[in-house]
């Protein structure tokens, strides 16, 4: 198991450029399947998920080949199956993005249930009721989901406004683009992963209306041609470096954040007394002093990211006051919370709501991260804490951010990584 030690105390400076989204770049993969011929994606970051993704890919018979450091090219003129193996899908839940394209495209799926997951529930019943209504016949049998349909059918499909479900927005939406009439997603997800994926559809020669609104009419067409298409900024990793520099206390440029996508984390930045402003680009975050208490609640896009939620509580856990955290994406969002308690957070939970007392301060300790988000989390918090913390589970890291250690080093972190980088231990948790 791979950990990581950071000696905390010392406040973020610099410049850090964010790679391309993770969650926009595994759909963009996915919807490549759909393209009759090769489609060339960039800005891709080299991360475990996307090469798990790649792999999924290949286990279809698909070329998908990095042609430099961030740009993939995939081929899939010929699938050779629709049958994606258990290994490969059970190590992330974005390998159920397969099922949508491969449905629309061959006329058939068959991908395992991805699972659950450490941050809670993980359920795909909402992207499989989509492949129903879209006149798929789905069934589940020793745990693999089989859907079949000779040519899909547009219809009508209401998602549940509460959730506006990303993943089931895009699956339905990409298996949409080959159905035969037109498809009206209702509620359907506006974030910019959604958004990046429905532009590449577009792009591809599908007829999509209402891109980056909460109804896409999707028409169906015969077939997509190749394309090129660039991911968009990662906002959560631009996220991750924001709330570093505000909880140590420092004044970090994360160059390439788009603060159009970021809205409500710089209102919570901001509330929380940093200084956060556009520069060259991307956003700048200065914090000079000890941070204000603040609210907040998680919502679909354009709310705050449940993704960035625990960064959030890390610095409430440093404010002067009480702050009040509600959590209404994913029950287990909190699973961090009793690791930074050993760091000295005092964090009440009642139901789905973190009740935060500022300490000003936190203290080094063991500690373990569970999912990518947690343990970026618990580094911040390392980061902002006096002495040395020891975290284990830092190979998640390795799922969702390119070169975590070698950019906040480069921000002036003192930082080490010790262990099997490649442990399996992250394989098993699905985001
Ligand atoms: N849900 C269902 N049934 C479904 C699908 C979703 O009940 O069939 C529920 C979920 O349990 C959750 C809510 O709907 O309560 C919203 O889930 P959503 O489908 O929006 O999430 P997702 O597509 O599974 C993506 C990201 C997550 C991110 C969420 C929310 C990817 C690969 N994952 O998950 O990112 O937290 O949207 O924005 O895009 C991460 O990057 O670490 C991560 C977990």
């Amino acid at each position: 198991v791979a950990k990581l030690i950071i000696a905390g105390g010392t406040p973020l400076h610099g410049v850090v450029r964010v790679n391309g989204s993770k969650n926009g770049s595994l759909p963009l993969l996915a919807a490549s399947l759909l393209v009759e011929g090769e489609s060339v994606i960039s800005n891709v970051p080299r991360i475990r998920d996307v090469e798990t993704m790649r792999e999924t890919l290949n286990s279809l018979g698909v070329a998908c080949e990095w042609l430099d450091q961030s740009t993939i090219r995939v081929d899939a003129s010929h699938i050779e199956t629709t049958g994606a193996p258990y290994d490969l899908v059970r190590r992330m839940r974005a390998s159920f993005y397969i099922a949508g394209p491969l449905l629309a495209r061959c006329g058939e799926a068959r991908v395992p249930l991805p699972g659950g997951c450490v941050i809670g529930q993980r359920p795909v019943d909402f992207h499989i009721a989509g492949f129903k209504a879209l006149g798929a016949v789905v069934d589940e049998r020793h745990g693999v989901v089989h859907a079949r349909a000779e040519r899909l059918r547009g219809t009508r499909i209401y998602l549940d406004p509460r959730l506006r479900s990303v993943g089931t927005t895009i699956n339905v939406l990409m298996a949409a683009t080959l159905a035969q009439g037109t498809t009206v997603i209702e509620n359907a997800a506006r974030d910019p992963d959604a958004v990046d994926c429905a532009s590449f559809l577009a792009a591809a020669g599908a007829s999509i209306e209402g891109i980056g609104t909460g109804t896409l009419i999707v028409r169906g067409v015969q077939r997509l041609q190749g394309c090129s298409y660039a991911a968009s900024p990662d906002r959560m990793e631009a996220g991750t470096h924001l709330f570093a520099a505000a909880a140590t206390g420092g004044d970090v440029l994360v160059e390439g954040a788009r603060a159009d996508d970021l809205d409500l984390v710089v209102s919570v930045l901001r509330e929380a007394g940093a200084e956060v402003r556009r520069e060259n680009g991307g956003l700048r975050c200065r914090m000079e002093r000890r941070p204000r208490s603040f609210d907040l609640v998680t919502a679909p896009y354009p709310g705050f990211p449940t993704d960035l939620q625990p960064c959030a509580a890390v610095l409430a856990a440093l404010a002067d006051g009480r702050s009040v955290i509600e959590e209404t994406i994913f029950e287990k969002r909190f699973n961090y919370v009793d690791e930074l308690k050993r760091m000295g957070a005092r964090i009440k939970l009642v139901d789905r709501t973190a009740i935060v007392t500022g300490t000003g301060r936190l203290s080094g300790a063991p500690v373990v991260g569970t999912d990518i988000r947690a343990a970026a989390a618990l580094a911040i918090a390392a980061l902002a804490a006096e002495g040395e913390t020891e975290i284990s589970g830092a190979e998640f890291l390795d799922r969702g951010y390119e070169r975590f250690e070698e950019k906040l080093a480069s921000l002036g972190a003192d930082l080490r990584r010790e262990g099997d980088s490649r442990a399996r231990k992250a394989q098993l948790c699905f985001a």
